[in-house]
């Protein structure tokens, strides 16, 4: 980016908490920003209270930039406050996880089993050889065990490194490597839209490619009967989960873990190089991930629970496993897809399990927009109180329809912004308080310190500042991080130096996250995207999901990707690939139709100047449209790296559109 971010996006309504909500919230008293802001350490050790530890820290906070520690000389077990300690109180007998799966198999169970199981679990994995300090792969479908095997890990003191079940043979071999992983824990198979993932024959695929760690695999059986021909046991090395696990003691003693032990690892693709190892350790993690669920999702005891991430993603990790069950909440996990068998299946589970709150992403959100109101329409969506979105920008158009057709126009919307780095959300309304806005995360959460940079790192909006302060006009920047938080990464495994490359080297003081961001008059938080996704258009800094945003505002469009191809005299000019909804037909006039409506909308600037309507876009298995792909179809170039893509096959039929288009 040149100069200041062109603040082109014109969002005025507001949505202020009902006075009914906000007498309920459990945050309701503004002056938590306040006392957080005038000593954040102090704050967050406020937070630390809310965990049971087995010794207290001495020092809240060693600082020695890049890297924090929080608690340091606490003794805690993670797995000890998610289940021991509800398992042992009053929650006993209440329900933990609430388990669906695909073939609409329930399983309840509450902090009681939870506890018999996860020690069971753990007692399994010490059985195999798991020792304090080891890492443990998980590569399993989204069923509780899979929660279980995490929790399990974290009481005997081993760091889990869970890999997403749509992942190749390949990156499961590169992550297992990577992390000199001793067990992988996986299953027969996992259903998937009525089809089989077949996980172990996919795991032994991995271990011939090489994995010399690895001694033991503990599989599990989910699809029996169904596994795909091939799924065979190697002797001395696999063992079935049903053999070993059920037999074992439920004494399993939580292991007193020291705050900055390593709690685990999460792979994140990134767009090029391999996949980073993110390293989160315990004390800082959990206090943060317990106090924002607490905070954010106003989480109470009679709710019940449903993000909608899998576990193989930092999402799963802090806001189904670590951030609610530490909080005693009631989970549910669920392993299918939206629109299996109909795209009514959220719906439905919503209706069933009387679900209150509901954590989704904007690329879900899209997809039942262009599916049609009648599925949601169809169900009882009325238990539901609050409704949270993240994993990118949802644009004000998403917001609207997820606002009226899935909140019924009562339910407060938090779009929460954070990072698998950032380990909990760290941008965000607080519900009880916060006036939204569609489209904008609002505001850094109380503790957090979030400033807007310029190229030359100076703050444009700084990040300590008065927490009423305003700043008047917009400012469009870089975001950063300015102050350490207690669940910031703590490295890239193995990698030291490419963590401060990546992160610490673009600011002398802040953390970088590469999201462009601009505050609006009101001190409000804009997220723009990556920034390698915004655009130079004539001199102008265009980001592309305010050009998205204009383009599903569009009655005809579901779903837009906009990029910046090269041009000879602007610089760039903006090319967008456009999905239509259901039943929506192209025609002639379409392409100037929706030209016209971004110009109107944001400003002839931002007029596209190409439009290709096509059927689908590249996208990773975590639902975020790969641009640099479609820079690539858009510029004649052979495709870059598509190994993260969820689906290949997409990319290389919409090259060849693109190419038959222009010729
Ligand atoms: C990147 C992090 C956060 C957990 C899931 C993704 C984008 C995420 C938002 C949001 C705008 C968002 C950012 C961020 N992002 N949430 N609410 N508004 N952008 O974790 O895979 O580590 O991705 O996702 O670009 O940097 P991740």
């Amino acid at each position: 980016m040149s100069e200041t971010l062109e603040t082109l996006l014109d969002e005025s309504r507001t949505f202020p908490p009902s006075d009914a909500f906000r007498a309920q919230a459990n945050i309701n008293d503004p002056g938590i920003y306040e006392r957080a802001a005038a000593d954040p350490v102090k704050f967050w050790e406020e937070q630390a209270e809310a965990l049971h530890w087995f010794e207290r820290w001495h020092t809240a906070l060693e600082w020695n930039r890049p890297y924090a520690k929080w608690f340091v000389g606490g003794k805690l077990n993670a797995c000890y406050n998610c289940v021991d300690r509800h398992a042992e109180g009053p929650r006993a007998d209440k329900i933990a996880l609430l388990f669906e799966g695909e073939p609409g198999d329930i399983r309840k169970i509450s902090f009681r089993e939870l506890k018999d199981e996860v020690s069971q679990t753990a007692n399994a994995l010490k059985s195999l050889g798991v020792k304090k300090g080891d890492r443990v792969c998980i590569y399993m479908p989204m069923v509780a065990e899979l929660a279980i095997t995490m929790l399990a890990c974290a009481r005997i003191g081993a760091a889990h490194s869970v890999v997403f079940g749509g992942f190749s043979a390949d990156s499961l071999a590169e992550r297992t490597n990577d992390a000199e992983a001793k067990v992988i824990v996986t299953a027969d198979g996992g259903w998937r839209r009525g089809h089989v993932v077949p996980l172990k024959k996919i795991t032994d695929e991995a271990l011939d490619l090489g994995c010399p760690t690895v001694e033991k695999v503990l599989v599990l059986n989910r699809v029996g009967e169904k596994a795909p021909e091939g799924t065979t046991m190697t002797e001395g090395r696999d063992v079935w989960w049903h053999e070993v696990v059920p037999q074992q003691s439920k004494d399993c003693p939580c292991e007193p873990m020291d705050s900055e032990d390593l709690l685990y690892i999460l792979y994140t693709s990134g767009s090029t190089g391999k996949p980073k190892g993110i390293v989160h350790t315990t004390g800082g993690y959990l206090t943060q991930t317990t106090a924002t669920t607490k905070w954010v999702f106003d989480l109470k005891e009679n709710d019940v629970y449903w993000c909608t991430a899998d576990c193989g993603w930092v999402t799963g990790h802090s806001y189904i496993v670590y951030g609610p069950l530490s909080n005693g909440a009631t989970c549910v996990v669920f392993e299918g897809a939206p629109d299996s068998p109909d795209k009514d299946r959220f719906w439905k589970i919503v209706e069933n399990h009387k679900v209150t709150i509901l954590y989704t992403a904007p690329t879900a959100i899209r997809a039942f927009m262009k599916w049609g109101v009648q599925y949601p329409q169809s169900c009882d969506l009325s238990s539901l109180r609050l409704l949270g979105s993240v994993g990118e920008p949802i644009n004000p158009e998403a917001w609207i329809w997820y606002h009226e057709n899935i909140g019924g126009s009562r339910c407060p919307i938090v779009d929460t912004w954070w990072q698998t780095e950032t380990g909990s959300i760290l941008i965000s309304p607080l519900p009880g308080l916060t006036a939204t806005k569609p489209g904008s995360a609002t505001q850094p959460l109380p503790g957090i310190l979030a400033a807007i940079m310029n190229e030359e790192g100076e703050e444009l909006y700084p990040a300590h500042r008065a927490v009423n302060e305003k700043p008047g006009e917009a400012i469009g920047g870089i975001l950063a991080i300015k102050h350490p938080w207690p669940s910031m990464t703590r490295g890239i495994y193995g990698e030291p130096e490419r963590f401060v490359a990546t992160y610490w080297s673009r600011f002398k003081e802040h953390y970088f996250p590469g999201d462009g961001a601009k505050v609006d008059q009101d001190g409000y938080y804009w997220l723009l995207g990556r920034v390698d996704d915004i655009m130079l258009v004539a001199g102008h800094n265009i980001s592309t999901m305010e050009v998205e945003s204009a383009l599903v505002d569009h009655h005809a469009v579901a779903e837009a990707a906009v990029i910046g191809k090269t041009h000879d005299l602007k610089g760039q000019a903006i090319s967008a690939f456009v999905i239509l909804k259901t039943g929506q037909e192209s025609h002639p006039d379409m392409v100037n139709e929706l030209k016209a409506h971004v110009a109107h909308k944001i400003g002839a600037i931002a007029r596209p100047d190409d439009i290709f309507i096509c059927a689908d876009l590249p996208k990773t298995r975590s639902g975020k449209i790969m641009r640099r792909l479609l820079r690539d179809v858009a510029e004649g170039r052979a495709l870059g790296d598509t190994t993260t893509l969820a689906d290949p096959g997409v990319v290389n039929s919409l090259k060849n559109q693109y190419e038959d288009k222009e010729s």
